[in-house]
C-alpha cells in the first residue's frame, strides 16, 4: 500500500478527503470519544475485508457498526427492541454499543457470519459530521474496531494510529486525543436479562439506574466463564490490549511497592503505570500511559488498579486482560 495519509479533522479539506476515500472503499482511521476506530463503508464487503487485513484481525471477529443518528441504526437491524430504544435515548451519542439481530442490510463481513450485529452512536463531533455527510451519500454506516494491530494497546491519538498501522491503511484523520480513553461499553439487547459483554466508558451503575425504571434486568457475563463469554463476543480475548513489557497488576499501593522493592532488588527494570485518583483522568490516560511506559521495554510495568466503581471497571478489566500471560 502507499503511504498513510494525516488528515486533519478540523479542515475541510480533511473531512472531504476522508469522505472520499470512504466513498471509494479505503480505510480511514477516525477519532471518536473512546479510542481511535479503523473505519470502512459497513455496506462494503471488500472494504471491510480491508480492515481486518489491515489490523491482521481474525475474520471472524465481528465489528461494530457506527452510524450518525438512532434512526440510522434501525435500518441495520431486524429487529430493535425496547431495552435498545430505552437506551439508546438515555445514552446516545456516546460510549455505549448495543447488541441486536441484525438485518439484510449489513453484510456478514461486518458481523463475522453472525445473526447479530454491535451498534454505536458516537459522541465525537468530527465523527458524526462525517458520519451524517457519508448517510447522504448512501453509506449505512461505518465498519471500525479499534484502530490498532491486532492484540495490541488501542490509540487514543493520531499519532498512536500511525506507530501502529502507518503504511498500512489509507489515512488517519486526526480529531485530537480522546477523552473517554477506553473503549465502549457493550450490552447484549438480544438476551433477557440483558447482559454486558463488555465494560467500558458508559458504566454500568448508571445503565442499571435507566433499566430499573423499567421491568429489564442486566447480567455482567463478561468476567465470568471466560469460555462462554468467548464464544457470545469474540475478541474478547484474555491477553487483549497488552504492552510488550510484561504487566503486573495491584490491589494498592502498598503491594505494589512491596513488589517494586524485591523487583529492583533482583536488579529487574521497572516502570510505574500513572495512576490518577481521578477515575476519568485514569481511564483518560490509561492507553496513552500504558505505551509510554512500553517504549523502553522495561522488564516489568506496574500498575496499581481503581476501585471497581463507575470506569474503575473497564479500566480493571483492560489492565486484567494487558496483565495476563501470553
Ligand atoms: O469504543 C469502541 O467500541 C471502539 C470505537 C472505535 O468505537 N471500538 C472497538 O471495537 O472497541 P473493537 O473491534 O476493538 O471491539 C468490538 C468488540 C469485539 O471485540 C467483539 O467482541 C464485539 O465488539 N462485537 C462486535 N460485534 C459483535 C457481535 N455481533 N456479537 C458479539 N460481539 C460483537
Ligand atoms: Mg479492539
Amino acid at each position: 500500500m502507499t503511504a498513510t495519509r494525516l488528515l486533519s479533522g478540523s479542515t475541510e479539506e480533511g473531512l472531504d478527503a476522508a469522505v472520499e476515500i470512504l466513498v471509494s472503499g479505503g480505510v480511514v482511521a477516525l477519532p471518536t470519544e473512546t479510542v481511535y476506530g479503523l473505519a470502512a463503508d459497513a455496506g462494503n464487503e471488500s472494504a471491510v475485508h480491508k480492515i481486518f487485513a489491515s489490523k491482521g484481525r481474525p475474520t471472524t471477529h465481528p465489528l461494530i457498526a457506527h452510524v450518525a443518528d438512532p434512526a440510522h441504526a434501525r435500518v441495520l437491524a431486524a429487529d430493535w427492541p425496547a431495552s435498545a430504544e430505552l437506551l439508546a435515548e438515555a445514552f446516545w451519542p456516546g460510549p455505549l454499543t448495543l447488541l441486536v439481530e441484525k438485518s439484510d442490510a449489513v453484510p456478514s463481513a461486518v458481523t463475522g457470519g453472525r445473526s447479530t450485529v454491535a451498534i454505536r452512536v458516537p459522541a465525537h463531533p468530527i465523527m458524526l459530521q462525517l458520519l451524517s455527510r457519508l448517510h447522504e451519500k448512501g453509506v449505512i454506516g461505518l465498519a471500525a474496531p479499534s484502530a490498532n494491530r491486532f492484540g495490541s494497546i488501542s490509540p487514543t491519538s493520531a499519532q498512536h494510529v500511525l506507530d501502529d498501522l502507518d503504511g498500512l491503511i489509507d489515512a488517519v484523520l486526526d480529531g485530537g486525543e480522546c477523552n473517554v480513553g477506553v473503549e465502549s461499553t457493550i450490552i447484549d439487547c438480544t438476551n433477557d436479562p440483558l447482559r454486558v459483554l463488555r465494560p467500558g466508558g458508559v458504566p454500568t451503575e448508571r445503565i442499571e439506574a435507566v433499566l430499573k425504571a423499567s421491568s429489564l434486568d442486566l447480567v455482567e457475563s463478561f468476567d465470568t466463564a471466560t469460555d462462554k463469554t468467548e464464544a457470545i463476543a469474540p475478541g474478547m480475548l484474555e491477553s487483549h490490549y497488552a504492552p510488550e513489557s510484561r504487566l503486573e497488576i495491584f490491589e494498592t499501593e502498598e503491594q505494589m511497592h512491596a513488589r517494586l522493592s524485591e523487583l529492583n532488588a533482583e536488579g529487574s527494570r521497572c516502570v510505574v503505570l500513572p495512576h490518577p485518583t481521578n477515575v476519568d483522568d485514569y481511564s483518560r490516560t490509561l492507553y496513552a500511559n500504558l505505551r509510554v511506559c512500553d517504549v523502553g521495554r522495561p522488564d516489568v510495568i506496574l500498575a496499581v488498579l481503581p476501585a471497581a466503581v463507575g470506569l474503575g471497571v473497564a479500566i480493571r478489566d483492560r489492565l486484567r486482560k494487558a496483565s495476563a500471560a501470553r
